[in-house]
């Protein structure tokens, strides 16, 4: 075993977000893990305990569980940053830019990455010409906030007469809105991990119970399906594997993320978003795709705590 054997390390759970919940069930496996490990660990709750007891503690290293606005954002990087603590996962830069829909979108189309047609579409417009922009995608379309996570304040839009509510909604969550263009497919995800020589690990197909891989699918245990490998051709799969490297790369990911996307039935593959932050619990997306690939969860969380420290 390396020197790197024990650490301190201090695991950032809960926050203030609208995924608190999720962060906390993250913070509380990967602590887990981490104390098998055979690491000293101490969770904190930002939320809860401010920023003091992480200086107090000193770690070698912080993991960071939190989940959505300020834990995947940026925010508690630039924090970390700042009190020049190393930490897990992507820069401020790169959370930043991951957590804003918009503009991954626009460095998706400029690296040549396929993203859904979209417009945007923001507070500052009147109603009305928000409406006809908006109406340009055409219908079905997908209307979300550009900056939220989990689904929250997203919807299908099937009918045109639904478009101005659906606008409202996402408006009210955000300044912008995306308004995507509706594809039908099997939808997917593909967990990247690694800092140097970043890997793409098994994709994995989403089968939500509801209409779409909503709230309630994402966080309620038998809400959803997870079938690994996804039911597409090898070259799909392969396809789904290529474009999740190439968005993790131009997003200046590091360490890991998770690449969603959607794939039509004839194999043309469409990303929708990167999750810099992605959920660990036992049961989540990328630890279940890590599993497929023979990398057990505590084996995982110590690959995770490893892109804290300098290659
Ligand atoms: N363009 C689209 N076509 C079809 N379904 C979509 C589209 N965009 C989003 N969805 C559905 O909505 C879910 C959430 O969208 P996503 O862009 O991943 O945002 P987030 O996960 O941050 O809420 C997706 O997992 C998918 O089920
Ligand atoms: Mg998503």
């Amino acid at each position: 075993m390396s020197d790197r054997a024990s650490m301190k390390v201090a695991v950032l759970m809960g926050g203030s977000s609208s995924e608190r919940e999720v962060s906390l069930k993250s913070g509380a496996q990967v602590a887990a893990a981490l104390r098998r490990l055979g690491h000293e660990v101490m969770v904190i709750d930002p939320a809860a305990n401010g920023l003091n007891a992480l200086s107090d503690f000193n770690p070698d290293a912080v993991f960071i569980a939190l989940h959505g606005r300020f834990g995947e954002d940026g925010c508690i990087q630039g924090a970390l940053e700042m009190m020049g603590l190393r930490y897990t996962g992507s820069s401020v830069l790169s959370s930043a830019i991951a957590m804003d829909k918009t503009i991954s979108k626009a460095l998706f189309d400029m690296s040549g990455i396929p993203t859904p047609p979209y417009v945007v579409v923001s507070r500052r417009h009147d109603p009305r010409s928000a409406l006809e922009l908006a109406l340009g995608v055409g219908i079905p379309c997908v209307v979300k906030p550009s900056s939220q996570g989990s689904t929250v304040g997203i919807s299908i839009v099937k009918e045109s007469s639904a478009l101005e509510e659906a606008l409202k909604i996402a408006l009210d969550h955000d300044e912008e809105a995306l308004v995507e263009k509706f594809i039908q497919g099997t939808e997917v995800t593909v967990g990247v991990v690694g800092k140097r020589d970043p890997q793409a690990l098994p994709v994995l197909e989403i089968v939500p119970k509801n209409e779409f891989y909503d709230w309630e699918s994402k966080y309620t245990p038998g809400m959803s399906e997870h079938i690994i490998p996804a039911r597409i051709s090898e070259a799909a799969q392969e396809e789904c594997q290529r474009l999740a490297l190439r968005a993790h790369a131009a997003l200046k990911c590091r360490g890991y993320s998770r690449v969603d996307m959607i794939v039509e039935p004839e194999g043309r593959v469409w990303v929708l978003e990167v999750n810099t932050l992605p959920g660990l619990t036992e049961v989540s997306l990328l630890p279940d795709a890590a599993r497929a690939e023979g990398i057990a969860f505590d084996e995982l969380i110590e690959i995770l705590l490893n892109t804290a420290l300098e290659d």
